[in-house]
Order: structure tokens, then sequence, then C-alpha cells
């Protein structure tokens, strides 16, 4: 029988509320969920694992009338116990293979534990680093985002969800989750229809089209509409337009949620727009269990709806497989921490973090006699592993201070954390690390945010060092010691005043289990560092939103044109669109990063000045290696379309490439950029590439690049 005859089968065997068990998600245990799982009352559980998951699944398949298995969720977001860096860090490598290795070795732990299904990749773009959540998806830019979760997907799931190493991926969270006003997580969401297609959506896409088993959809109020309410994201795009096959949870009540939204009156109508639009399945609120059976036999309703939605939910459970194979099986629990795990977990530390300041103090030299140590992150195994990490653990973290200590021995190494940690504002220990920083012939700072100050509902409204990390900076540098700044952070911070003050600054994000000798090996040169950045990062908290895809306005900016000068109010000199009291770029841009050598970029060539709909353009460009370090280079392409029906990004990534050269080494670098990569949605909501002009570079940020022009015609 095929997978839809077997459900066929199922369906017609299934009393309603058999049914509507099935669509019902339960978080955690009690005595209680044992007799609603004999009665196939409950379809999923989330938060339970090992034993637990085991005999759940047991009293499911064993106990109930039908035997329908459980399908057991889990945040599984950045690892299960080999924890990698955070998502955004994760992007921070442009490198999709990281990725989807990360999403491999993650699925193959937790399948160990009995997890069927992890709810992420999260690709929720965020072009606001006040909001929490911007550390769990692949930062600010549509393409890499899409990029990033797509691989994931395909490293979750692999190319048979049945495989007992791996689990069905959650794209969430659908849709627009990340535009909340103020970066305030939960709050209120405006985005018209051309960017919701052209930027928010854009991701989700991609995770469908790599095949993702299900999508969550989100808590916010999208337009007036909420995102789990939503026909128009849910039954018109998702599942017309794109044509998904898999099935939707909810968002944690998010269905209840439409209550307090203001859009349902009470559980029973919040059931019923869910259902309706069709989120498939209830996470934890219990407004399917209780109102789906009144609201049929009423008529508000149709079964075919709730046929619909169980079909889908049974789909998935067929293909992972859970009817031949529902229980986990232990033995392969020995992969867990695995040497092959730690040094993939290692690998995508190293290649996350972004060199953003080098005077020539790094690498560091391996032979030095006293190097000094300091700041509340450089022994601080649960903060390094970031944000959503429910099963990593604090003592299996290898932190930066273990890992120098290791390289240069104990006696080299003089530790001074100088502040009890990230958030203190207690200065009493900063002259012990004054005073370390003295003995030593170079010091190392761990600085940056907690891992309580990134993820859910953890938004910041300002973006500086927290506690009093500025004021041991200042000292330090006082000491006039060689002083390196390692920032771990969530998010993009406001770095410029520990900029000015160090000679070096590596921007690590949350790296996860392997942390300490990632790092280490930058520092050392082991290797140079290749991380770009993934999001913008601003001057100050006041020019946020800033994301490197705007518009150019009717005023753009320019750096040739004078600030309005005081006493001169009415002198539409340096009328731009931007503040009058901090420079209007912002302190690094998208896509920027250092390594430990130079490259050059030359010979910019087009297959074409005019490209016909449907052709593809080659664009080649070549990139040498001018300093003394074997290096990666991220080579990035961005495009403008220079008019439009509707305005269009002053650019936008359509391709990047990591690329290792020696030192000397050139090579010839090619994209190719079809016509239809060009599209957008026009006011029409015709998603189309429009002829005329295009400019291109291709470069190693969004600020840089050697620069083209071609046609497109009609
Ligand atoms: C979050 C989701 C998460 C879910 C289950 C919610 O609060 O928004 O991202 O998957 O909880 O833990």
């Amino acid at each position: 029988m095929s997978c839809e005859e077997r459900i066929d089968d199922l369906l017609a065997q299934m009393s309603l509320a058999e049914k509507v068990g099935q669509m019902r998600q339960i978080s955690g245990t009690d005595e209680g969920y044992k007799e609603l799982i004999r009665q196939g009352a409950a379809g999923s559980f989330l938060n339970i694992l090992g034993e637990q998951a085991r005999e759940y699944q047991r009293l499911a398949v064993e106990e109930s009338r039908l035997g329908i298995p459980l399908i057991l969720g889990r945040d599984v977001i950045h690892g299960f116990r080999t924890v990698f860096p955070i998502p955004l860090g994760q992007a921070a490598t442009f490198d999709p293979e990281i990725a989807r290795e990360g999403a491999r070795i993650a699925a193959r732990e937790a399948a160990a534990f009995g997890i069927n299904w992890t709810l992420a990749p999260m690709v929720d773009i965020a072009r606001d680093p006040r909001w929490g959540r911007i550390a769990e998806g692949g930062g600010e830019d549509p393409y890499l985002a899409a990029c990033m979760g797509a691989a994931m997907v395909e490293g979750f799931q692999g190319e048979d969800l049945a495989d007992p190493e791996r689990i069905a991926a959650c794209a969430k969270h659908y849709v627009g989750y990340g535009a909340a006003e103020g970066g305030r997580d939960y709050d209120a969401t405006w985005i018209p229809e051309g960017l919701l297609r052209d930027v928010y959506l854009v991701p989700f896409h991609a995770c469908v089209q790599a095949g993702v088993a299900t999508l969550m959809s989100a808590f916010n109020d999208l337009n007036g509409v909420p995102a789990s309410g939503n026909a128009f994201t849910l039954r018109q795009i998702l599942k017309g337009e794109w044509v998904f096959d898999g099935f939707v949870v909810s968002d944690w009540n998010s269905i209840i949620e439409m209550i307090p939204h203001g859009f349902a009156a009470d559980e029973k109508e919040a059931a019923l727009k869910g259902v309706m639009v069709g989120v498939d399945m209830e996470m934890v609120s219990t407004s399917y269990a209780e109102h789906i059976e009144a609201l049929i036999e009423e008529g508000a309703l149709p079964i075919e709806l709730i046929d619909e939605a169980v079909r889908r939910i049974l789909r998935i459970k067929f293909r992972l497989g859970l009817f031949e194979n529902p229980y986990y099986e232990q033995e392969r629990q020995a992969v867990v921490l695995c040497d092959e795990h730690l040094e993939a977990a290692r690998k995508a530390a190293r290649e996350s973090c972004v060199l953003l300041k080098n005077d020539g103090l790094l690498p560091l030299n391996n032979e030095l006699d006293r190097l000094a140590v300091v700041g509340p992150l450089a022994d601080a195994g649960r903060d390094q592993l970031g944000c959503w990490v429910f099963d990593g653990r604090d003592e299996e973290s290898r932190t930066p201070l273990q890992a120098l200590r290791e390289v240069l021995g104990e006696e080299k190494v003089v530790y001074a954390p100088g502040l009890e940690n990230c958030r203190s504002a207690d200065e009493s220990m900063i002259p012990q690390a004054v005073g370390a920083a003295r003995e030593a012939e170079a010091v190392v700072a761990f600085l940056g945010e907690d891992a309580g100050l990134s993820g859910e509902a953890h938004c910041r409204a300002f973006l500086d060092l927290p506690g009093a990390q500025q004021q041991l900076v200042d000292a330090l540098a006082e000491t006039g010691r060689p002083l390196v700044a390692v920032i771990m952070t969530g998010r993009p911070l406001t770095l410029e005043p520990v900029i000015e003050k160090v000679g070096a600054l590596l921007l690590a994000w949350h790296p996860g289990t392997m942390g300490g000798p990632a790092i280490v090996d930058l520092l050392f040169g082991v290797e140079s560092p290749s991380g770009r950045l993934p999001a913008t990062l601003p001057r100050t908290v006041g020019q946020v939103p800033i994301y490197y895809n705007r518009k150019n306005t009717g005023r753009p900016p320019r750096d040739d044109v004078p600030s309005i000068p005081t006493g001169t109010p009415l002198d539409p000199q340096g009328f731009t669109a931007k503040h009058l009291d901090v420079d209007h770029g912002p302190l690094f841009p998208f896509g920027y990063g250092l390594s430990y050598t130079t490259f050059e970029y030359t010979d910019l060539q087009l297959s074409a000045q005019q490209l016909k709909m449907g052709e593809t353009l080659t664009a080649a460009v070549t990139v040498t290696n001018t300093g003394g370090a074997k290096a990666v280079e991220v080579v990035q392409l961005y495009v403008r379309d220079l008019v439009g029906s509707v305005t269009r990004p002053v650019r936008e990534l359509k391709g990047f490439q990591r690329i290792a050269l020696e030192p000397g080494e050139s090579r010839q670098v090619l994209f190719e950029l079809h016509t239809d990569d060009l599209a957008f949605h026009n006011i029409d909501m015709e998603r189309v590439t429009e002829p005329g002009g295009f400019r291109l570079w291709i470069g190693s940020h969004s600020q840089s690049g050697l620069q083209g022009e071609f046609e497109v015609m009609d």
C-alpha cells in the first residue's frame, strides 16, 4: 500500500475524537497524560525524551486502539549535546555545509534519545538586533538565510526521513515574526505584501523546496491578522501556491493567544479560526481538543478540514517510519559528543568568528611567556553555548581559558575575570585584572553577553556591553599592553567604544561546546578567521533598523555631503536621509570580516552586456591572496535593479563562495545569474523580472566590490 492508501485506510477507522487527538500536542509529563495516550487523544509530545519518550510511545503503539505512534518534538536548535554556534553564528560562516553538518549531527544525537522532530530551523529575517531571537536565525538577508535554512533542513532530514539518524524539521516562525515593532518580542508586525514576499517569505519557501516536513505558525499579529489565524499566509501561500504537503503546528499557545490579540472572542472561536486557516496541530493549549467536536456537530467546521489536517500529520509519521520503527535504539547514544561531532563543532565555531579589527596584534605568538586572560566570558561554560540549549551541558563546554592553558601551559596564563559576570556593575575586581595585564605580554579579554540576554522574550533596548564591561576595557587599555577583545554575543552589539580601545577584535557570537579551542585556533593563527557579518553592526542603537539592502530614498546620504552646519537650520545643504548626530553608515556593513591576509579583486568580466529574458549571465572575477597567510575569502555577488515599476533595494546579495587561497595564489571565481534570480514582486504582486539596467558588484562585503553593468532585454 502506498503512504496515501495507508492514510485512507487509517482515516476510515478513526473516530472524530481520535482524529482530534492527532491534532493535539502536549508538553511534558503528567500521570493523566498516559490515559490520554491510550485513548488516542494525543498525537504528539514536546519536551520528553529517553525512557519517558519510550514509555509514552509504547502506550500509543501498544495500548491505544489504532496504535498510531506519537511524533516527539523538541527544540534542537543548534545542537543536542554537541552544541554548535548559535544559528546567527552559523550564518556568519557563509557556509551552508556547516549548517547542514551541524543539523545532521544534532539529528543523529537527538534521534538516539527518542526525538523524531526538531522545532528548527528558525528562518525569521531579523533586521533589528534589539530582538533577542535574532540569535536563532540566519540574520538580515533573505538569500543568506534561505541558503542556511535549507541546508539545515537537509541536514536534519537527510534523503529519507525514515533513516534512524534523521528527524523531521520545522521551519519557524511562519511568518514575519522577526519584524516585531521596536525589536520587542511578540510585538505587532506590519509588512507590506511585496516586502513579505521578497524578504520574509523567501527562506520559508527555500525550506519548503528543500522538503521541510513541518512549519510552525508564529505568535505575531501580521498586518492585523495573527499569523496563527492567517488564511492568506497559511492557506493561500503555503498550502496553495507552494503546495506544501507536510503539516503546520501552532507555536506555544498561539491559537488561544488570538483571544488577547482581539481576533477571537473565546477558545472555541480561536480553534475554529486555527483549523480554518490550516494550523493542523495545536501546541500546548487545548482549544482543538475541547471544541473541534462541537464545531463539527454545529456545522461550523467541515469534517474535510479535520481529515486534511490529520492526513498531513499521519503523512509525516509514515515518512518518519514511525509505524514500522516507533522506538529509538539506545545503542546509538554512543555517538553523543564523539570526536567526529566535537571536531565538526570546532570547525563551525572557527568559521563563525568574524575578525573586525586587527592592527597586527593577531595572530598571537604561542611562544609568549605570559598571557593575561580576563573578562567574564573567558571561562563561562554555560554562556558560550548561547540561547535555546536544553541538552548541552556547561561542564562539557571547552572554554577559552581551558584551551589557552592547554596550548600555552598553565604557568603562562594569568586569569583574572575582572567582573563577576557580564551584567555585573561591581568594579571591585577590575584592579586585579589590570594587575594581571601589567604582568603580561598581551591581554585577551572575553567580553559580551551572557546566554540569558538573547533568545525568546530576551530583547534589549541598549546594544552596548552590559554591566561594567566598558570600564574593564578602558582600564585594560590604560595599561598600554597589547589588548585583544573576543566578543561572545547573541546579537550585533554597538562595539565602537570597544573597537577604539583594542588592538584586535574578534566577534565569536555564542560559539557552542567547542568555542574555546576554536577561538584559540584563530588567536594563534592555526587558521585565519573567515566569518563575515550576517547582520549589519550599527554604531548606536538609534540607527536601528539599519540593514544593507535598504531603499535608496529620494535623498540618499552621501559621504561627501557635510552634516547640517550649526546655525543654518533652513539651509537645504545636508538634508538627506540620516541622523544629525551620527555618521550615516554602520560601524561594519553586512558581509564584512577581515582575515590574516589581504585579498585583491581584479578583472571583472561579464559574459554579456545584454541578457534576454531566460538567459544566464556569467560574472567572473579574479581574487588574489596578496598577504602572507593562507586564508579563506568569502566572495560576494550583489546586484541592483536600477529602475523598477516599484523601487528596488540599493543592493541585494545574489551569490557567495568561500575560496581558500595560499599566499600569492590567484583564482578566477565564477557566478551565474539567471534573469529569474532578478525577479521581485511588482505592485500587482506578480513575480517579475523587469527589463532595464542593472548594476553588479563582486567583492568582499556589501559596501565594496568591482562594479559592472548589464541590461535585461524584453
Ligand atoms: C517558541 C518556539 C518553540 C516553542 C516550543 C515557543 O515559545 O516560540 O520557537 O519551538 O516554544 O518550545
